[in-house]
């Protein structure tokens, strides 16, 4: 008996490891993961995606309702979170976005205001770009802020899209690197200085910090000194009309538990040690659970086609700690 037993557990141990390994081929070619000749790498990675495979149980435990967020597999799932901290948040801990004192930490009791679209995205309008892909640059704050600026100029003029440079906010701004860098005080250096952020078309993007090459005698768009740079913790209803009234906001985020995120709204685990700067560009209040429509800069085939969605009114993931809105100084005619 007791030897049918262990023979047993033998068998199911055995079953189960055939399982992962199973599913970590099918990984392997589904993400076209180059240590499959590896023997050393491969049992590495091997071991960190049976514990991804883990925590994304634990985590669709959590899943309370149809349209709560849902987790698997990624791109990112064999990555050790030290490693998807280091390689794709950036999080060095050299330049961390700046942690500044929430002003309330209470959760607000989210009442849904009639004033305003109760579904809204600047998508629908025209005025948001293609999702792009940060890379191994780590320069989420310089994407949140380029595109902002392209979805004013979008609106401003209802004209196509144009898209406007990161390369030259990681060459020439104060937070110059791949390293990460604080939304704040970029915004503030580009208005003080009366920085004319150009397009990509006349400032490419390459995958590494270089030399500044600005050249004012190219044509850009500055942004007014009047920009918004608040915490509003506790008063997401100004988020959302933000959103709606003025344009994309840009918020920073800590995506440490993003990194198997597939689709859904994310309500829970999700902390407050901001490390990833994105853009909101719409809302959804309409459903069960009212939220964010939160582009991200991992390219299409991360969340919902480059989307993450997270349930509005309790500063889930820090998303109201450090909410920017810009505003263009005159657009050149060229723009026009
Ligand atoms: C923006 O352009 C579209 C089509 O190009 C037009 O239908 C719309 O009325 C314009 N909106 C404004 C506010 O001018
Ligand atoms: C920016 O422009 C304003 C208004 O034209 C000017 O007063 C200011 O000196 C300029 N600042 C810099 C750093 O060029």
């Amino acid at each position: 008996m007791l030897f049918l037993r262990f023979f047993l557990n033998l068998l199911i141990v055995k079953q189960s490891t055939d399982l992962i390994q199973f599913q970590f081929e099918q990984f392997i070619d589904q993400f076209e993961k180059p240590y499959k000749n590896d023997p050393n790498e491969y049992i590495r990675r091997i071991k960190i995606f049976e514990k991804s495979l883990k925590k994304i149980r634990f985590l669709n435990q959590f899943r309370a309702h149809e349209n709560s967020a849902y987790y698997g597999l990624t791109k990112y799932s064999d990555l050790s979170p030290h490693e998807f901290k280091q390689t794709v948040l950036k999080n060095h801990g050299s330049k961390l976005i700046k942690k500044k004192k929430s002003r309330r930490n209470t959760i607000e009791s989210f009442v849904i205001p009639y004033d305003i679209p109760q579904r809204f995205d600047w998508r629908d309008q025209n005025a948001v770009s293609s999702i792009r892909d940060q890379g191994e640059c780590g320069a989420c704050w310089a994407y949140s802020i380029a595109t902002t600026v392209e979805s004013m100029v979008a609106i401003k003029t209802n004209r196509t899209l144009c898209e406007f440079s990161t390369q030259q906010l990681v060459d020439c701004s104060t937070n110059r690197g791949c390293d990460g860098g604080d939304i704040c005080s970029t915004i503030e250096w580009m208005s003080k200085m009366n920085v004319s952020l150009e397009t990509i078309k006349d400032y490419p993007s390459e995958s590494i910090a270089g030399d500044c090459r600005s050249d004012s005698r190219r044509n850009g768009v500055q942004i007014r000194t009047d920009h918004l740079c608040e915490n509003l913790v506790g008063n997401e209803l100004q988020v959302i009309r933000m959103i709606a009234n003025h344009g994309p906001v840009i918020a920073t985020v800590d995506a440490s538990t993003w990194q198997n995120y597939l689709g859904g709204i994310i309500q829970y685990h999700c902390f407050n040690n901001r490390n990833h700067a994105v853009q909101i560009t719409g809302y959804d209040l309409t459903g069960d659970i009212p939220y964010y429509r939160v582009r991200n800069t991992w390219n299409l085939d991360f969340g919902v086609n480059g989307y993450v969605h997270i349930a509005i009114g309790d500063n889930l993931c820090g998303i109201a700690e450090e909410i920017s809105s810009l505003d263009l100084v005159d657009i050149p005619k060229s723009f026009l």
